[in-house]
């Protein structure tokens, strides 16, 4: 019985280090109260595609996707446990406007993103501009929590910070990638 209890432990743990420290970006969501922040620097419009690299649990996708119906929302995460937790909410609320790949952000052809949401941390999400400016043929809108992308300076409209927020922890940052 004991060596039993020892191996629940065991795969608990790992899908732990799974979930949260196997990847460039560690699985930490969207804190809920920043959703609405989030919300407010869109104009989404019917048709148009949203990604989010590296969705996690889905929080940001499926609170949107539940808002904006004629959306199209792709959530993309390459945790394997993450990804199935995705496609169980998905299938719980009946999505229709939410694709889920289970792939690596790097490699994803994004051309056909409107709005891309990461929330990577400080090198990944230098890495990702970097790869949206050499792909993406066609304006759009970049929204990075917590992490500046400091090489976008000239791309950056918007600079969210919490109401009354001394820290920057949770800014979000709104950049519009255009030819300049
Ligand atoms: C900080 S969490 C953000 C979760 C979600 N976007 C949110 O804001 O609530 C980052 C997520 O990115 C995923 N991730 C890291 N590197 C990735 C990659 N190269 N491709 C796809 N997903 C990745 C991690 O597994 C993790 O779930």
């Amino acid at each position: 019985m004991i060596y039993f209890k020892i191996s629940i432990l065991a795969v608990l743990l790992f899908l732990l280090y799974l979930l949260i420290f196997r990847y460039k970006a560690p699985w930490v969501p969207m804190y809920k109260r920043d959703l609405a922040r989030l919300d407010q620097l869109l104009e989404l419009k019917p048709g148009n595609n949203f990604y989010d690299l590296g969705c996690g649990n889905g929080r940001v996708i499926f609170y949107l996707a539940k808002k904006y119906p004629q959306v199209n929302f792709t959530g993309v995460e390459i945790s394997l446990t993450l990804f199935l937790i995705c496609c169980l909410r998905k299938f719980a609320g009946n999505y229709k406007n939410v694709k889920l790949k289970l792939f690596d952000y790097m490699l994803l052809d994004l051309n056909q993103a409107d709005y891309i949401y990461a929330f990577a941390n400080k090198l990944t999400i230098e890495d990702l501009a970097r790869k949206i400016e050499k792909e993406a043929d066609k304006n759009l809108v970049v929204l990075s929590y917590c992490f500046p992308i400091n090489s976008w300076k000239k791309f950056l409209v918007a600079e969210e910070n919490k109401p009354g927020e001394k820290k920057d922890l949770f800014r979000i940052y709104q950049y519009k990638k255009r030819d300049v």
